[in-house]
């Protein structure tokens, strides 16, 4: 069979990315071009800057991802581009820039859903996965749990309440003096901290079993600090940073848990930013071993936003013969399972 070459684009939030994906598994390139340390200013992404960085930057990063592969456009079966969900400024360059290319060569074009593209990113480096499975998204801007019944179709089981999970990291970081971004910091000092210096709660969402809710942690990691101060006590972050990541990587482990349990599948991935957590990835390697489930996670660098996830993702709706038109818009608020 021919091989199917897939120029796939990413750049719904801060990273602007392009990377060149054989056959939805075998990535030839994977260039991300990181705004982080220009967002590290202010504290979080300022939409804005993203569009205008994004816009400086998107060029030259497919022009990095053709060529490290050593390939052109000409090979290029098919362009797959992030449209949703995510900052729409964001989006629209990538998706304007992809409509473009694929205007002006006829190359067809195919918009990806982002969470569906980090839940890919389990197939780059596990070439042996196949749905179906269970996998939890955690990243900045979702927490879902889904049950990935086939290439491109899913089931919610459960998703956030209020914050995401990457969110929730984010928020007790600052709170704790780490500053931006605060996961892979929290998940480094907590290696030194005690996990059971403090007790912080473990959100239940009542007749949801499979929903989040990190806002109640949060606040009670403010809260905990601010009575700290009152107090004159001093504060450990270590410890902190420890105890907050127990309650949350406890809550994704045990909803993880009852999903393949409910379920009955035998296979489980981890996907999203958070996925690289070492005390999650820990956690969940421990319980789905007990549970005698196979466990899948992407490397750091594919769970962290980049476009050969999206790649991934844009090969099995290629190979459907799924096409999106000119028509196709940035959508911010793109659900899972829309098209
Ligand atoms: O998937 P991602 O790169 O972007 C979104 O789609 O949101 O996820 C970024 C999120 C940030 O909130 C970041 O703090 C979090 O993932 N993150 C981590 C770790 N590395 C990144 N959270 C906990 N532990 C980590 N090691
Ligand atoms: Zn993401």
């Amino acid at each position: 069979m021919k091989d199917i070459l897939i120029l796939a684009i990413e750049s719904s939030c801060d990273e602007t990315a392009a990377a060149v994906v054989k056959n939805g598994r075998e990535v030839l390139s994977n260039v991300i071009s990181s705004q982080i340390d220009l967002h590290t200013i202010y504290g979080g992404v300022v939409p804005e800057i993203a569009s205008r960085k994004h816009t400086e930057n998107i060029n030259p990063v497919i022009r990095e991802a053709l060529s490290s592969a050593n390939v052109t456009l000409k090979d290029m079966d098919a362009i797959a581009v992030t449209y949703g969900p995510g900052l729409v400024g964001a989006l629209l360059v990538g998706v304007s820039e992809a409509k473009a290319i694929s205007f002006a060569t006829g190359i067809p074009l195919i918009g990806v859903h982002h969470i569906e593209g980090h839940i890919s990113a389990n197939y780059i480096e596990n070439k042996d996965l196949e749905p179906p499975f269970v996998c939890l998204v955690v990243s900045g801007g979702h927490s879902h749990l889904v049950k990935v019944l086939d290439y491109g179709e899913y089931e919610i089981l459960g998703r956030t309440r209020d914050d995401a999970a990457g969110e929730a990291f984010d928020k007790v970081a600052r709170a704790i003096g780490l500053g931006y971004p605060g996961g892979p910091k929290i998940d480094k000092v907590a290696k030194s901290g005690n996990p059971d210096a403090i007790s912080f709660p473990r959100a239940k969402v009542v007749g949801s079993e499979y929903d989040f809710s990190f806002s109640g942690l949060k606040s009670a990691v403010l809260n905990y600090l601010n009575s700290c101060e009152m107090k004159g006590e001093q504060i450990v972050v270590e410890d902190v940073a420890a105890s907050f990541q127990k309650a949350v990587v406890d809550v994704l482990t045990e909803h993880s848990v009852r999903a393949v349990r409910e379920s009955g599948m035998k296979k489980f991935a981890l996907a999203g930013g958070v996925a690289s957590n070492s005390a999650l990835r820990e956690s969940v390697a421990k319980a789905m071993e007990a549970e005698g489930v196979s466990f899948y996670k992407p490397s750091p660098i594919l769970c962290t936003d980049n476009a050969a996830m999206i790649g991934a993702a844009g090969y099995y709706e290629f190979i459907k013969g799924q096409r999106s038109g000119y028509d196709l818009n940035a959508v911010p608020a793109l659900k899972l399972g829309d098209r």
